[in-house]
């Protein structure tokens, strides 16, 4: 397709206009920002850059490509697969269907993963696993931030973990200790990492079978990323089932979960001998668990 120049329109009467169309959907909360970030998409630019591109003229293919996006967002796709990237912590992860959208609470969780981890390596270093990666969200933060410590990501599902690994290959040499592995929870990890992993951190599925959620999550983002069984603790279970066997002395489990879920959940990690502690996300909800091994 062509790059023509559309004639006379600037980008900033498509600006108005995509923010009129925005309007009309009751899923957009805020069709002025959603209008912004689409344009910035499609003009390339942000910040003061695209206050500037604005006066521009606009192209015929920005035009289509805008069209085009605006069109997915009124069908009820959501923004950030719109957009195909999403903000976490310091990143800007790729994201589409195949990958839950990280939330901020998960923001969270990685906050305590590192936690363990400075507690266990106050130099830098150590072993964290992030089960069930998705887009990568925790463990390339975690790679990120702690660029001294070895980071394994896995995932059952192979989708996810083309993403994950697309995301990684955006690091850089900030990816050079991360390693991807694809399989269930524990079996996908090497054997010998069994007695070693200093964190092993994990935002597994965790919405019951018969829990009502939004359309704009039930249509659009991967039922395997969502439901855990009846009471939604399948994965939650096996995840504190099995992380002694993977932890070093010491070493802890950093689990997301609901709400709901956390009582049962502590209470389940303390029959296995582990010290626990429940903490809040940001909008003060308990949200997830830190389970230290003894030793
Ligand atoms: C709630 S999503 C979390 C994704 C990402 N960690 C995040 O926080 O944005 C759960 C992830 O666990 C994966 N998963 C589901 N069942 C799994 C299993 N049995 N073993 C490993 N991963 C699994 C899903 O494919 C999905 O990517």
């Amino acid at each position: 397709m062509s790059d023509d120049l559309t004639g006379t329109a600037p980008w900033r009467s498509f600006l108005t206009e995509t923010e009129q169309r925005l309007s009309g959907s009751s899923d957009v909360e805020d069709p002025r920002l959603e209008a912004r970030w689409l344009m910035e998409e499609v003009v390339g630019v942000d910040g003061a850059d695209f206050m500037a591109a604005l006066g521009q003229l606009a192209t015929t293919r920005g035009v289509a490509r805008l069209d085009s996006m605006v069109e997915r967002r009124l069908g009820g796709e959501p923004i950030q697969y719109v957009l195909g990237h999403w903000a976490f912590r310091r990143l800007d992860l790729m994201v589409d269907r195949r990958v839950l959208i990280p939330r901020p609470e998960t923001e969270v969780v990685v906050d305590y993963a590192l936690i363990e981890l400075d507690r266990l390596h106050p130099e830098g270093g150590g072993v964290v696993a992030d089960l069930g990666t998705g887009s990568g969200a925790i463990g390339l933060s975690i790679a990120t931030e702690r660029p001294g410590a070895r980071a394994v990501l896995t995932d059952v599902s192979e989708d996810a973990l083309a993403v994950a690994r697309a995301n990684l290959a955006g690091l850089g040499m900030a990816g050079s200790h991360v390693e991807v592995f694809g399989g269930r929870w524990f079996d996908a990890l090497p054997t010998e990492m069994s007695g070693q992993i200093d964190v092993i951190v994990s935002n597994p599925p965790y919405v019951a079978t018969t829990e009502d959620l939004p359309a704009s999550v039930l249509d659009w983002e991967p039922e395997g990323a969502l439901r855990a069984g009846p009471d939604g603790r399948n994965d939650l279970d096996q995840l504190v089932a099995g992380a002694e066997l993977w932890l070093r002395p010491g070493g802890a489990l950093v689990l997301e979960m609901a709400p709901t879920q956390t009582t049962v959940v502590a209470e389940l990690a303390r029959a296995r001998d582990f010290e626990v502690a429940v903490h809040e996300d940001l909008a003060g909800r308990e949200r997830l668990i830190v389970a230290r091994c003894k030793g």
